[in-house]
């Protein structure tokens, strides 16, 4: 199965009554396993979570730890990126060149990577100590 299938295939899975959006995530692990996620609101609405997320919770409860690819896709007029906040979970998993499709229902797809997204990230060097003031 192809990553796009993977997410579009989950996308009704997703649990969006507040607002509507669907969204399904698929991630290819450097393994080849490929995990699906979709989001999960809250009627507590800062207590939902992306699609992005739910994948990258897959991939790891699967034993995997480093994202080979993403895709995610929605009913959107163009292709929707990932938030912020997922920006910066797939890069913890994933290299900077790794590829990120996104795509519409309707068939648009836009191909992007995760630096493209997430540029100057903040990664574990920015907390090498480098003196001793601490
Ligand atoms: N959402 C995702 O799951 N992934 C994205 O990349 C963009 C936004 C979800 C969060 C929320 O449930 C809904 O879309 C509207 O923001």
């Amino acid at each position: 199965m192809s990553l796009l299938d993977a997410a579009t295939e989950i996308r009704p899975r997703a649990y969006a009554p507040y607002s509507g959006f669907r969204v399904g995530a698929a991630v290819r692990a450097v393994s080849g396993n490929i995990y699906q996620g979709v989001n999960v609101e809250n009627v507590a609405y800062p207590e939902g979570t992306c699609a992005e997320a739910g994948a990258i919770a897959a991939m790891i409860a699967g034993g995997d730890t480093r994202i080979a690819e993403v895709c995610v896709i929605a009913d959107s007029p163009r292709p929707v990126p990932p938030c912020g906040g997922c920006r910066q979970k797939l890069a913890e998993f994933a290299g900077g060149d790794v590829k990120v499709t996104l795509a519409t229902t309707a068939g648009q797809i836009l191909e992007t990577t995760v630096s493209a997204l997430l540029p100057g990230a903040f990664d574990a060097g920015h907390m090498a100590k480098t003196g001793k003031d601490a």
